[in-house]
């Protein structure tokens, strides 16, 4: 990226051909059946530009992206947030509410914020019974960080370019490129054609292209990023506890906390001690915090300053 940065007065290569080749070995698919964005909420963007008119609907789920609904808004479609249970994806649930203006499904998997997965079984009998003029986005995000064995692996549903199903990856979790804003969609050729037509010619910039191929290049950071990920969720479910709070189990680089009161006033609490969590008021989750694993010592600072938080918190009662 060094040697790259001499060079960032010429536009970027608009068609991002050593990025698509590198991920085409990665994941033995055709160079065609990827695009690149500017961030995977890029692609999320594109895919209601390319195949939403007004009055179209999205479905997805609630407590779940924030960007789906809004990217619904800015098309005019309308969206339909279908009821969680127990902090998951209700797919049946989903099912039940496409109707025939219905276009896009959106599933985030693992779920952001509640870290939740859909499994195998399900996706699949899912999936043989979605209509096949809805699109259905599986938002992968965080996918480097499943430990879960059902997890679903999707990609041969793309490799069958299936018309209708779209996966999409991000390099700003596992790789830690978020600044560089740069993700990628897998997709049936005839969808990464569409979409190709409705995006920006240089929407990828040139630091984020090489980057990312750096970021394919280097196991040792990924493995080291997982790992973190992995063993800090175990560190973090053992305290929490062990201090009686309820969580929900992640897939994901977060962990959802019910703090069983005000979330804002925790927040704001541990933001005056120096510590960023978010409360989860926006989801409708008022006493629920959304806290990201980050290193031992982080998530050691964070569990001492969260009981200081809470006793303070109790002795105004
Ligand atoms: C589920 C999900 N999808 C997509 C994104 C966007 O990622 P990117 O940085 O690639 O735009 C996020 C980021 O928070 C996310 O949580």
């Amino acid at each position: 990226m060094r040697a790259a940065l001499r060079r960032v007065h010429l536009y970027p290569d608009g068609a991002s051909y050593e990025l698509k080749k590198r991920l085409s070995q990665e994941f033995s698919l055709p160079a065609e059946q990827f695009i690149i964005g500017n961030g995977s909420n890029e692609i999320i963007e594109l895919l209601a530009r390319g195949f939403l008119s007004e009055g179209d609907r999205i479905v997805s789920s609630e407590n779940t992206f924030l960007v789906y609904p809004l990217i619904a808004k800015t098309c005019g479609a309308s969206y339909t947030a279908v009821l969680m249970k127990n902090f998951r994806y209700d797919l049946r649930g989903i099912l039940d509410a496409i109707d025939d203006r219905t276009r896009i499904i959106f599933i985030a998997n693992p779920n952001n914020p509640t870290g939740t997965y859909v499994k195998t079984e399900e996706v699949e009998d899912f999936l043989s019974k979605v209509p096949k003029h809805v699109i259905v986005c599986f938002d992968e995000a965080y996918i480097d960080f499943v430990d879960a064995k059902d997890f679903p692996y999707l990609l041969f549903h793309v490799k069958a370019n299936k018309p209708n199903i779209i996966l999409l990856r991000t390099f700003s979790k596992s790789f830690g490129l978020a600044g560089l804003r740069i993700g990628y969609g897998m997709a049936s050729k005839e969808m990464i054609e569409y979409l190709g037509k409705v995006r920006q010619p240089f929407n990828v910039n040139r630091l984020a292209q090489i980057g990312a191929c750096a970021a394919l290049d280097d196991r040792r950071f990924l493995w080291r990023s997982k790992r973190l990920v992995s063993r800090g969720r175990l560190y973090f479910y053992r305290k929490l506890t062990k201090m009686k709070l309820t969580f929900v189990p992640s897939e994901a680089n977060f962990v959802l906390i019910d703090v069983k009161r005000d979330a804002k006033k925790v927040c704001e609490a541990l933001l005056k001690r120096g510590m960023i969590v978010r409360a989860m008021n926006a989801y409708g989750l008022p006493s629920y915090i959304r806290v990201t694993i980050g290193t031992r010592f982080e998530l050691m600072r964070f569990i001492h300053l969260l009981k200081v938080v809470l006793k303070k918190e109790d002795g105004k009662k």
